[in-house]
């Protein structure tokens, strides 16, 4: 199965893929096409979960239709035909697949199929925008998975988030971008954003106000992931820190005690086992 193993007890390092840079090439349109081309084949793959209407989806398709994103949505999971999102993917080109659980004997069959699914597309992430399932081990193990979620965790965890702060009488809600771990909405948070509750608000007018802050929370965590890779240490996640939680790592590495470094390792960084910035 593809995608590297994802532990939360260690520290772990994913740094950013290679990405060409979006350089115009004026009056030569085959070459534009080419390079276009060679960007997305090197990009940071994506595949999004969807359950519903897809808003989330979107707002990174439209996101990763510029190179300099840096990320690419390969292809769009569901645990349920007719939706939105899945239309929303059709629309974009991206291709498409429906795992559901009703059609597996067990919750272990579906979590192997759909990680098996996953797979087939060779992801570097996945994004669980609005995928109203409960991730299984196998999914978990093989692929580092973000999900988003309508309220300030740990409060509010669970389906029925901002039915919960409404009841609650919370002032301030938001949302969350995590990482998945096996618990409910309980992995490591990549970043936060507040919303106040308005007087008057029900369900719907506050999950709408929260999900336009959400779409740009999400786009620009994936986005940064995706470009500058991220290290997770416990429950703390670092973005941008993978090449120098790299250095580190060789740093604690014992010296060989003769062989001098040749000059170009030196030049990028790492001579011996020694960090030289
Ligand atoms: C989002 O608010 C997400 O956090 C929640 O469901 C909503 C999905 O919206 N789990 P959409 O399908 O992306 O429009």
């Amino acid at each position: 199965m593809a995608g590297a193993r994802y532990a939360l007890a260690a520290s772990r390092a994913h740094p950013p893929r290679a990405t060409i840079s979006k350089e115009p090439s004026p009056g030569n349109h085959l070459q534009n096409e080419a390079s276009s081309r060679r960007s997305s084949a090197l990009s940071f793959r994506l595949v999004v979960l969807v359950s519903g209407s897809g808003t989330n989806l979107q707002a990174l398709l439209d996101a990763a239709s510029d190179d300099a994103y840096g990320a690419t949505v390969v292809a769009v999971g569901a645990d349920r035909d007719d939706i939105e999102g899945l239309a929303r993917a059709g629309r974009a080109g991206v291709p498409t697949f429906v795992e559901r659980v009703g059609d597996h004997s067990t919750r272990e069959e579906w979590d192997e199929s759909l990680a098996e699914r996953i797979a087939g597309h060779r992801p570097d992430l996945v994004v669980s925008a609005g995928f109203m399932k409960i991730l299984g081990p196998r999914v978990l193990a093989a692929f580092p998975v973000v999900n988003t979620h309508p309220a300030l965790l740990p409060s509010f965890p669970g389906a029925h988030a901002v039915r919960d702060a409404l009841a609650y009488g919370v002032r301030v809600t938001g949302c969350t971008v995590h990482l998945v771990d096996a618990g409910v909405d309980t992995g490591p948070v990549i970043a936060q954003e507040a919303v106040p509750v308005r007087e008057g608000d029900d369900e719907e007018s506050l999950h709408e106000r929260i999900k336009t802050v959400e779409r740009g929370l999400l786009v620009e965590m994936v986005g940064r992931m995706a470009r500058e890779g991220w290290t997770t240490t416990g429950r703390t996640v670092r973005l941008g820190t993978a090449r120098a939680a790299g250095q580190a790592a060789a740093a604690r590495r014992p010296a060989p005690v003769a062989e001098p470094a040749p000059a170009q390792d030196r030049t990028q960084g790492t001579t011996s086992g020694r960090t030289t910035k």
